[in-house]
């Protein structure tokens, strides 16, 4: 199962395996991650998943489509170049490595 981690603070961060075909988000929901809710669901409609991809990742998980581009701009904490909506990225082993980091409101 792939690595994820998220950086929760300067000085935390929580590391866990994630099962394939799970969205990131779900995958942070489950292991208790801070700040990242989903509330919507996954629908894209509330951007309460936000997370900001390491630049070393951020070609593993690419450019978000329209849609997200415009949801993120609804994001709690300001977007930054690297903003994704986590329940828009499902996890692959390819993605084994991959750094989040969850931005402070
Ligand atoms: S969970 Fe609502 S936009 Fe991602």
């Amino acid at each position: 199962m792939p690595k994820i981690t998220w950086k929760v603070s300067p000085t935390e961060e929580i590391t866990a395996e994630v099962k394939t075909g799970i969205t990131l988000m779900e995958a942070a929901v489950s292991n208790n991650v801070p700040r990242v809710i989903g509330e919507c669901g996954g629908n894209m409609a509330c951007a309460t998943c936000h997370v900001v991809v390491s630049n070393e990742c951020y070609d593993l998980v690419g450019e978000p489509n329209d849609i997200e581009d415009d949801m993120l701009d609804f994001t709690e904490a300001e977007r930054t170049q690297n903003s994704r909506l986590s329940c828009q990225i499902r996890v692959t082993d390819e993605l084994n490595g991959l750094v989040l980091t969850v931005l402070d409101y």
